[in-house]
Order: structure tokens, then sequence, then C-alpha cells
């Protein structure tokens, strides 16, 4: 079949790579895409906010089947567009979608369905929200409603810096339309993990879990980023833990998603607070995790089209058995521009990529890249480059993606040198 994948970032190439490898993918186009999937993808310039363009262009080349990469398409509603259209996708709906698309959506069903999660508020007057925060005291949680990229959170550490960041973010100054309307949440204390299920409406498919590295600079410290590293399984899951999340917060959420006549299909990424050895639910994502799906997708060794396909025509329960998840560890380093997430410089010169090709247990996932007029390969991003490492122990997975970032030549671009750490000095506690 003939395959559009929309998106541009790590995540799409990772996800490029493992369709293009299915016996089921003739062709396979991409809207926009970026260098590294230009490899294996034919990619086009089409606006991904022009729903009719896009259906268009999907009858045009006889595409059968869309995989939707981000969020913000999935939100503004593409994946309804294309199933009213008669297409398959990969992706939920837009009524769907909210929980993603809205904090105070997904609160409120967590609430209904009695999934655990912080306690919270909603507001959008500042009196209210001043009123709560002051009876509540700090630390305290200010999310905006809707999508910021990632930076709609704030994790205020006094009553003070929680009532200045609340008059901001309803103002409108701090984040737009998006941050006019305020969750504020109680600080969960524990460690993070991501947690992925397939889902078709009516079944899930549990997939496997990660973890990523947020913030900027070593030692998890540094402003909070997109993700700057990720592997996979994350080292705190275990058996009985993952039983949990699937009772206690996947259950009632595909079920919940049915009752409410908005059925789940596609990735349900759910942000997980392990609280003294309990999962709470920090927030729901309505598509893989970038970098998160790097690692996931060196990790899984059954057919990447079957599967996503099956999210639409509501066929995961007669593939639960059979998808096939290698032993191994895997490591995704993400090489982004000096000065991300701030400002910082484009069509800066990357040299040596093509060293990895040879390398063991490597491979190289592209972010914002593009081709210069020479063939050159140039950073068009912040997050520009991702290397995933294969191993048999995290910590040999974690050696040979540093090898790969260490042969990469572009002075323009920085790395953290610990992604994984918690992993590894587990692994090392264990045989200790
Ligand atoms: P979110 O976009 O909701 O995932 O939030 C971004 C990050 O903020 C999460 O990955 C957590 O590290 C942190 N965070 C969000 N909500 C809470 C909470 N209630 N308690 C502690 N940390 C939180
Ligand atoms: N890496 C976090 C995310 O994709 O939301």
């Amino acid at each position: 079949m003939n395959i559009l994948l929309i998106g541009s970032g790590g995540r799409e190439h990772a996800l490029a790579w493992k369709l293009a490898s299915s016996p089921h993918c003739d062709k396979l186009h991409c809207i926009p895409g970026n260098a590294g999937i230009a490899q294996t993808a034919i990619c086009h310039d089409i606006d991904v906010s022009n729903h009719q363009a896009i259906i268009g262009f999907v009858k045009e080349q006889g595409i059968e089947f869309v995989v939707v990469g981000s969020e913000q398409p999935l939100v503004d509603g593409v994946g309804s567009a294309l199933r009213e259209a008669g297409v398959a996708v990969f992706g939920p709906s837009k009524k769907a979608a909210q929980l993603e698309g809205s904090k105070g959506y997904m609160k409120d069903f967590c609430a209904r369905y009695d999934i655990p999660t912080a306690a919270y508020g909603r507001f959008t007057d500042f009196d209210t929200a001043k009123e709560f925060i002051e009876k509540n005291g700090a630390p305290i949680v200010l999310k905006t409603d809707g999508l910021a990229a990632g930076k709609g959170v704030i994790i205020a550490q006094t009553v003070e810096e929680a009532l200045e960041a609340a008059k901001e973010m309803l103002s409108g100054e701090a984040f737009g339309e998006a941050g006019t309307e305020l969750v504020i949440e109680e600080f969960l204390d524990g460690e993070e993990l991501s947690y992925f299920v397939l889902a078709d409406g009516e079944n899930y498919l549990p997939l496997t879990s990660a973890q990523d590295h947020k913030r900027a600079q070593d030692g998890d410290t540094g402003p909070n980023t997109g993700g700057m590293g990720a592997y996979s399984p994350a080292h705190l899951m275990t058996p009985d833990l993952e039983q949990r999340i699937l009772d206690t917060i996947i259950k009632p959420t595909v079920e919940g998603m049915k009752q409410d006549g908005t059925p789940f299909q596609g990735v349900l990424f759910a942000g997980i607070m392990v609280v003294n050895g309990a999962p709470k639910l920090l927030e729901y994502n309505i598509r893989f995790g970038d970098p998160e799906c790097q690692p996931i997708m060196m990790r899984l060794e059954s057919d990447l089209v079957e599967l996503l396909l099956a999210t639409d025509q509501g066929r995961l329960d007669m593939l639960k058995e059979q998808v096939k998840w290698s032993n191994d560890y895997t490591l995704c380093v993400v090489m982004a521009a000096n000065g991300y997430p701030g400002s910082y410089k484009k069509n800066t010169v990357i040299k040596n990529e093509g060293k990895l090709e040879t390398m063991e247990g490597v491979r190289l996932f592209h972010a914002g890249t593009v081709r210069g007029d020479t063939g050159e390969l140039l950073s068009a991003g912040g997050r520009v480059l991702g290397v995933v490492g294969q191993g048999a122990t995290i910590l040999e997975a974690q050696e040979r993606a540093y090898q790969g970032v260490d042969a990469i030549d572009w002075t323009q671009g920085f790395a953290r040198r610990d992604i994984g750490h918690r992993a590894v000095a587990a692994m090392k506690d264990k045989a200790a």
C-alpha cells in the first residue's frame, strides 16, 4: 500500500524507517519530512494545517493509509477529516485528541472515571485561582489548558511564584489564547516514566515503556525542552507496576472514551509519576513521544504497518500475542543547536554523519535537518539529530550512542552526556 506520514521530527524519521521496512509498504510519502526522512520517503511541501490540500494529495497519489506523527494536526482535526474522506488513519479523532489538547478536559475525564491523577482545579479568573493556590500552598503546578509545545507547565516552589505565574498566564501574556484557562494541581513527588499502548476504540495493546530527559543540561538541570534523550524500557518498570498502570489508568481510559462516544484510536502515551510505588497519571499524549519513539522503534521487531493499521480497523485484539520486542536496551541522545531551547542559529554545517552507518548497534535519526545546495547537511531546527545506541545492557546502549555522537562533526551543536543515568546507576547498584 501507499502510505503517507505527516511530520518532520526525529520521531517521524524513526516511524519512516520502520514503516518503509514493512512488506506492506510500497511507496512512502511524507509531508513535510526532513533530510533523513528523504532517504526513505518522497517528501512534499504541503501545508499540514490545510486538510483539504492533504485530502486532495491523498486521493491524487492513491494513498491508502495516513500516519500522523504529532499532536497539533490531530487536535486540529486532520484524523477526523481523513476518516470522513474514507482514508485509513493512525491517530485519534478531533474529539478524542482532546485528551492531550485540553488539560481541563483530561482532568475532568480522569475524575469521572476515577483514574489516579493529581488533585486539581480549573480556572479562568485570577481571584478564584489565588484562593486555590493560597489554600493548597507550594510547591504547586500550573498548566495552560491548551497545547503549548511542552512549555505550558510551571512548577512553582512558592505561593508568590505561583500567584505571579497565574496572573501572567490568565492575562494571555505568557502563552496567548492557549493559556487563558488554567489547570492548577497538586505537586507529585516521584520518578517519571512514559508508557505506551495502542488502542482501536475498543481494545488496547500494551507496547512498552521509556524514560525521557526533559531538562537541557546534565544532571537534569537547565530549562525544560521537548526532550534531550530517552531510553527503553524504563528501569523502574516491573510486571506488577505495568499491570497496575493497565488496570487503573489505561483500561478505564479506553472504556471511558468509548462510553463517552469518543472512542480513542491511535497511540496513548501516558506520562506517569510513580509515587511510593503507585502510578499516577501526569498527562496524556495522543501520539508517540519525541525522542521516546526513536528507542522504541529500534526495539520493535514486529511489522509497524500492521500494528498501526489495526488501530483504525478495530483489529488489535487479533495482534496481541504477536508483538515482538528485542530484549536489548536502546538509548537515544538528542543533538541540539547551541542555545536551544532558547534562540539558536540555523543552517550550520554538520559533517561525518555517514560514519554512523558502519558502527555496530548505532542508528542515526534526523530531526531538524535540510540539504544545502551542494548536498551538504544543514541544521534546520532546535533539536537536530538523534543518535540511538542498542546493546545487551543499558550501559552498552549508552556507550554506543555516545560513540555515534562523538563521531559527528558539528561544532554548533551540543548533547547531554548523561542520558540514561538513572538506569545505569540502578544497573550498577544491582551488580554491587
Ligand atoms: P506535562 O506537559 O503535563 O507532562 O508536564 C511537563 C512536566 O512537568 C512533566 O513531565 C513533569 O516532569 C512535570 N509535572 C507535570 N505535572 C506535575 C505534577 N502534578 N507534579 C510534579 N511534576 C509535574
Ligand atoms: N518527549 C516528550 C514528548 O514527546 O511529549
